[in-house]
This record gives structure tokens, sequence and C-alpha cells, in this order.
């Protein structure tokens, strides 16, 4: 590629799939999620996953993340290798290095925001950092807010709690699936932005599976994926060649 990347490029890779499969079921019932998928996300880049429903966007996720098993290849999250881990550690590892943005926010309603935002290094016995805690909670605008409880929130600034709490623990990796689809544009304009700033500011790693060309716009690359394996990938993407690419896709599939 002759693009230059805004964002320095380090070698360093935050996690990789190598010859990733994910095969549900047998006989005539199986079903090949992903196909031999290999992919790198590197550290400090925000990659955004695309591609048509049951292309296997979300199982390349959660197989990445340790939440779920697959059938064959490997995922290792920064030095350590996913297929060398008991359960135990796979519980420590996802809890100490990868941060979670689901699209249900999973915010606690009993606890303040605060409270939410450092509750998973309240689990592991962690201290948290203060400064940083405080440097993402004035980046995503929450000070004012801290002490509200989620149901006194607007879905916008519950959604930044999560955010925040993704963020507040500096984990290797964030993984958020359609973590704006249920805000309206301007909120999710807002919580895009704050993941994009948290990349360029903060060097965290962010990987994204979104339907919105809008929202891949905010990534530094886009990788497609159709039937469980990656088709293309674009990178400093804008919305409309995205959305180009999207439809070239479609027109491809009914063609074939
Ligand atoms: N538990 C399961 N058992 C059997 N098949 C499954 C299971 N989970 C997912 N699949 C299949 O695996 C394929 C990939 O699913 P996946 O959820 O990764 O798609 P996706 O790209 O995230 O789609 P969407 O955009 O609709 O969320 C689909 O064909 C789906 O039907
Ligand atoms: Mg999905």
């Amino acid at each position: 590629m002759t693009t230059t990347p805004t964002v320095p490029r380090t070698t360093a890779v935050a996690a990789r799939a190598t010859e990733l499969s994910k095969v549900y079921g047998q006989g005539e019932t199986q079903v090949i999620a992903l196909d031999r998928v290999s992919v790198d996300f590197r550290q400090g880049e925000f990659t955004a996953i695309m591609g048509p429903s049951g292309s296997g966007k979300s199982t390349l996720m959660h197989c990445v993340a340790g939440l779920d098993s697959f059938s064959s290849g490997s995922v290792r999250i920064g030095e350590t290798e996913l297929s060398t881990l008991k359960d135990k550690q796979l519980t420590q590892l996802r809890r100490d290095k990868i941060g979670f943005i689901f699209q249900a926010f999973n915010l606690l309603p009993t606890l303040t925001a605060l409270e939410n935002i450092t509750l998973p290094m309240d689990i592991a016995g962690r201290k948290p950092d203060q400064a940083w805690v405080q440097k993402v909670i004035d980046m995503l605008g929450l000070s004012g807010r801290l002490k509200h409880r989620p149901t006194e929130l607007s879905g916008g600034q519950q959604q930044r709690v999560a955010v925040a709490r993704a963020l507040a623990s500096q984990p290797e990796i964030i993984f958020g699936d359609e973590p704006t689809g249920n805000l309206d544009s301007r909120s999710g304009a807002e919580v895009l932005g704050f993941l994009r700033n948290s990349v360029r500011e903060l060097g965290q790693t962010v990987v994204m599976v979104t339907h919105d060309p809008a929202a891949a716009s905010y990534a530094d690359r886009v990788i497609f994926l159709a039937d469980g394996r990656i088709v293309d990938e674009m990178l400093r993407p804008s919305a409309d060649g995205v959305l180009d690419r999207m439809k070239a896709f479609d027109a491809k599939g009914r063609t074939s």
C-alpha cells in the first residue's frame, strides 16, 4: 500500500489470529463460521470489522478475545498463546488485558457511574491508577456525572461510562461489538470520537465490529469478512469508500 498512516505504525502486535477456524455442528448442519483467518491487530491501531450478517464478525472477535473456543489455528494476546492457558488463566487474562464494550452496556444499576468504571479493577483487587482514570473520565466528559446511577444518565452517557470502564484498567486491547449500535447518531459519533482519541492520545488498541460505514470511518483500517474469510482490507477508510466497497460486494454476491 502507498498510503501513509497518520498513526506511527509500531510493529508490536496486541493480538494475532493465525489460520483461525471455528466450525459449529457437524455433517449437514455444519457451519464454518471462520475459515483459516489470519489477522494482526497492531498496538495503537483502531480496526473496524465489517461484513454481511453471518459472515463471522462476532465469532472472530469472541475467539480472539478468549470468550469462545476455536476449532483450529491459534490466537495470541500480546505474547500469550490462548491455547496454552487453563480456564482460570484465561479468565484472568481477559480480566487483566482485555476491555469489552457490548451493545447492552452491562452497567450495574445499583452502582454509581464511578463505581461502574472501576468495578473490574475492584473485582480483580487492583488499585486503579487514579491519574489515568481521571484522564479517561475527563476525555469522556463524565466528571459531572460520576455520582449518578445508570438510570439517571442518558443512553449516550451510559455508553460513555461503558467506554470509560473498558479504558480504565489500561487493557492491552479493547473489543467492541457494535458499541454504538443502540445510540442515536450524535451520541454514537461522540463515543466513536472518544474511542478514536483513546487510540490517538492514549495509544489504546481498539477492535470494533460495525455495520455502519460512518462508524467504520473512525478506524485506521477496515477488514471485510465474507463467509468466514477476510476478503478485503482498507486503510484510512472514508465512509463513502467503505459504502462503495460494500456495494461492490453485494453486486458480486448477486452475480456469483
Ligand atoms: N452457537 C452457534 N451454533 C451454530 N452456528 C452458529 C453459532 N453461532 C454462530 N453461528 C453461525 O456462525 C456464522 C457466523 O456467525 P456470527 O455471529 O459470527 O456472524 P456475524 O458476522 O457477527 O453476524 P451479525 O452481523 O448478524 O451479527 C453464522 O452463519 C451463524 O449462523
Ligand atoms: Mg455479530
